[in-house]
């Protein structure tokens, strides 16, 4: 009784932390697919930038912050950039960071 019990408690929390995987980790593929269409026009399909002075995301500038950091930055927008609090989802935002790190 206690071992079925025990298993029933493991395979329960096996497919809580299965589901907020799913929930929260950010997904590289999607943003990529965000980035070409609201960010490609500026920083260039692979993160170099025709704009002079803009942060080259090949040789990872203007990354060197954390995922929150890039988020509210992006939320405000800077300079020339656009804000994008309330054109793209937070969860859309973090999709693009997390393509962004894989473009070094
Ligand atoms: C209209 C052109 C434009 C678009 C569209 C644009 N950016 Fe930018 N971005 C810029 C410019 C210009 C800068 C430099 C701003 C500055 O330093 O004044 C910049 C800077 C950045 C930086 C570096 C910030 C820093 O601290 O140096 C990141 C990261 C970034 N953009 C990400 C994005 C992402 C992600 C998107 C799409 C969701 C995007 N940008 C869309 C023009 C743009």
């Amino acid at each position: 009784m206690n071992i079925i019990f025990s298993l029933a408690v493991i395979f329960s929390l096996l497919s809580v932390s299965a589901v907020s995987r799913d929930v929260y980790a950010a997904d590289s593929i999607k943003g990529d697919k965000i980035y070409q269409q609201n960010c490609s026009n500026c920083h260039g399909t692979h993160g170099v930038s025709n704009i002079s002075g803009v942060a080259d995301f090949s040789r990872g500038e203007g990354l060197f912050k954390s995922d929150v950091e890039l988020l509210k930055l992006l939320q405000r927008g800077k300079g020339m950039m656009p804000a994008y609090q309330g054109r793209l989802s937070d969860k859309e935002l973090l999709d693009v960071i997390a393509y962004m790190r894989t473009l070094r």
